[in-house]
């Protein structure tokens, strides 16, 4: 093992590159963390995205990392995504976390106004040669199989898409995730006429990404789009069994969390919230309603208990990984903002965030 890698050195592009449909994760800010990543990899999952971190703020503040960052050593393989818009927070986030991580992954996708106005995210998609040096910037100082991705949106002239990919591929990129609406598109089904236009003009590895509801539809988008590999979001939220099969979430599942959640200190509004979104396809409305208004974990659980007869086990806590980050080469120092803590109730993140996605 080289200095910079502490984890298992996984070759995710082997990984995608294997015959048959690689099932990943998608980043979601506030949800892919790591007690969650731990439920899907049980359920068929075989990557996980981090949500995506301020690149800045990771560099510049140990309190960023110590919120924005767990991870054990059973996570993986694990791609780390950044929101940067320029090469020295890229390259230095991502030398300072590749000891504990498979890949880090460029957000060139966030339609999120305050995103697109700071330079992050889909505002990227207009600046390929810009994109190009963060990208072959990080691959030039750190070794592979360590990937580093980025995850697009389509732009709404095709012809323009094909070339960033092409640009991005001749930076030596190890993969690249489509999510295939344009930044204005919002609950609109996904282009896949464009996105097999894409295919057919790129070799890279791809991912699809966008509406995976199911594991029919998973199968469905992997063979329609020619793609490697298929990450789930907003389906394997409201369901983290869903590359498993289940049309819904099983019990099992919501066991599961209360497994993981008791053996990894988790905070109520993520252990709650996730609860809200597995119950939503499976409680009825009337009992949906009372269940997303609980406000604590012993009624949380006293609910689950009295409604379903299950209760978590009796375990012990997960070791997590001891991340020891070199900031030495890192001077500036600016107040950390957490861009992912406004005060929101289960209602208004189902509302919100599923339309505003990233
Ligand atoms: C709650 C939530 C948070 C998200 N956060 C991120 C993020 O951190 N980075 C990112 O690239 N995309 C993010 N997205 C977008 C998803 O990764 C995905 O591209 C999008 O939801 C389309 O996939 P889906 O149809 O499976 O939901 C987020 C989406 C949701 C619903």
């Amino acid at each position: 093992m080289d200095a910079f890698h502490l984890v298992t050195q996984v070759d995710t592009v082997e990984t995608l590159k294997q015959p048959g449909m690689t099932k990943i994760c998608a980043p979601m800010v506030r949800y892919s963390k790591l007690q969650f990543r731990t439920l899907v990899r049980k359920y068929g999952c075989d990557i996980c995205f981090t949500p995506m971190i301020l690149a800045d703020s990771f560099v510049q503040s140990a309190k960023a990392r110590d919120n924005e960052f767990t991870t054990h050593k059973e996570d993986q393989p694990l791609i780390v995504q950044f929101a940067a818009k320029n090469v020295s927070d890229f390259v230095d986030a991502s030398v300072m976390i590749a000891p504990y991580s498979n890949g880090v992954d460029l957000n060139c996708g966030c339609p999120q106004r305050w995103a697109m106005q700071e330079g992050y995210g889909a505002d990227l998609l207009r600046k390929p040669e810009l994109v190009k040096d963060l990208i072959r910037q990080v691959r030039n100082r750190i070794s592979k199989p360590f990937t580093v991705s980025a995850k697009i949106r389509l732009l709404k002239d095709i012809r323009q898409t094909i070339m960033l990919c092409q640009i991005l591929e001749k930076a030596d990129t190890s993969f690249l995730t489509i999510h295939a609406r344009t930044p204005e598109m919002r609950n609109e089904p996904i282009n896949l006429d464009n996105l097999k236009l894409l295919r057919d003009h790129v070799q890279l590895p791809l991912v699809a990404n966008g509406d995976i509801k199911s594991l029919e539809s998973a199968e469905f988008l992997f063979k329609e789009s020619r793609c490697e590999g298929v990450m789930s979001a907003r389906g394997i939220l409201t369901n983290p069994a869903l590359f498993s099969g289940y049309s819904t979430t099983p019990l099992v599942c919501v066991q599961d969390w209360l497994d993981i959640t008791s053996s990894i200190s988790t905070e109520f509004q993520c252990f709650h919230h996730h609860l809200v979104f597995m119950l939503e396809k499976i409680l009825p409305r009337k009992d949906r309603v009372l269940f997303n208004s609980l406000q604590n974990k012993s009624s949380v659980l006293e609910f689950l208990e009295t409604y379903y007869n299950i209760r978590p086990n009796a375990s012990n806590s997960t070791e997590l990984t001891r991340c020891i980050f070199n900031v030495s080469n890192v001077q500036r120092k600016k107040k950390y903002i957490d861009y992912t803590s406004e005060d929101d109730s289960p209602s208004d993140i189902l509302g919100n965030i599923f339309n505003t996605d990233s």
